[in-house]
């Protein structure tokens, strides 16, 4: 099976493409479509970079990532994160192709107090979300069939992410700062991608199990707070970490207060319990731990 990703410079894509030869790629054939094949505000390249690849599955994690750049550069946020996965989709259903497409807890306002589910109402706050949240239409429109995967807090042993800047900082301080009124769940990149990967096999197998809107996450829910003390308990536990509210990191895009995806459904159709956030942070520190040793 051929699977040709998006994104692949990113957290998400660049994990994914590293799974090639390993188990969990079993049989399948892990092809990156880079911004130099595919440029997602081109969107003559798509079909073209499709034509090229061959894949039977796209796995789609390329996007406008930048969430407070975008409140200021709207119409790229629109071009890569609205209209490109429609005409991807376009693309994919004229080749019988299958997508699977990510997308964020930003599409919803926030307020919400218990996980959202997929069907909930979305209001998204800031022009990142309101810009995936594009995209996701335009996705089902061109290609019914497609399956829109939403995730938040996504984090990795490698490159710029909250737990990287945790652990930065817990070098040279003795106190870190972190909001605690913002609610969500911390994801591990390596188990969403692999979790990303025997989804694609259940498509494969039933394609309708995977069709439309599907959140993701590991279980459990914890604000940045409680993310950056359980970070602290693993590595620096003579770091002390001090609550403070949102106000006093002012950004342009402002955030969900509460953004929880409700990931009970996702994990039953695979046939398996998710991982608790907790247990994410310790493979997580654990795999940074091993790569470590052997650098
Ligand atoms: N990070 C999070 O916490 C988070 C949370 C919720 C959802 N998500 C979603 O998860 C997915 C993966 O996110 P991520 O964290 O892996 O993002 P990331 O690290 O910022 O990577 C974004 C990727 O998109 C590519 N890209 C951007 N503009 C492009 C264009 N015009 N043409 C082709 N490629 C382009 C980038 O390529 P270049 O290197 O060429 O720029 C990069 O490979 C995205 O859909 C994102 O919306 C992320």
């Amino acid at each position: 099976m051929r699977i040709a990703i998006t994104g692949t410079t990113g957290q998400l894509g660049g994990r994914l493409h590293a799974l090639s030869g390993s188990e969990a790629a079993d049989g399948m054939v892990l092809i990156p479509l880079g911004r130099d094949r595919m440029d997602l505000s081109a969107p003559e390249s798509i079909p073209q970079a499709i034509d090229e690849a061959q894949p039977d599955v796209v796995l789609s994690c390329g996007a406008y990532t930048a969430v407070d750049a975008a409140e200021d550069d709207r119409d790229m946020a629109f071009r890569v994160n609205g209209e490109a996965p429609g005409h991807l989709g376009a693309a994919c259903a004229a080749r019988n192709i299958k997508v699977i497409h990510i997308s964020t807890d930003y599409v919803f306002n926030g307020q919400g107090k218990h996980p959202y589910l997929p069907a909930d109402p979305t209001g998204p706050t800031g022009v990142y979300g309101a810009s995936k949240l594009a995209g996701e239409s335009a996705l089902l429109a061109t290609c019914p069939s497609a399956s829109i995967v939403r995730v938040g807090w996504l984090y990795d042993r490698d490159g710029q992410n909250f737990l990287n800047t945790m652990l930065r900082l817990s070098k040279s301080r003795d106190v870190l700062t972190v909001v605690d009124d913002q609610w969500g769940c911390p994801t591990h990149v390596g188990d969403f991608a692999a979790d990303l990967l025997s989804w694609v096999r259940l498509g494969q197998e039933e394609e309708m199990a995977i069709a439309g809107v599907h959140h993701y996450g590991h279980s459990g829910v914890t604000n940045w707070h409680g993310f950056a003390s359980e970070i602290m308990q693993h590595s620096a536990p003579h770091v002390r970490v001090e609550p403070v509210s949102s106000d006093a990191f002012p950004t342009r895009a402002s955030r969900p207060a509460y953004s929880k995806l409700d990931e009970r459904d996702f994990f039953k159709r695979l046939g398996c319990l998710p991982i608790s956030w907790e247990v994410g942070l310790e493979r997580c520190l654990g795999a940074k731990l091993d790569r470590s040793k052997t650098d």
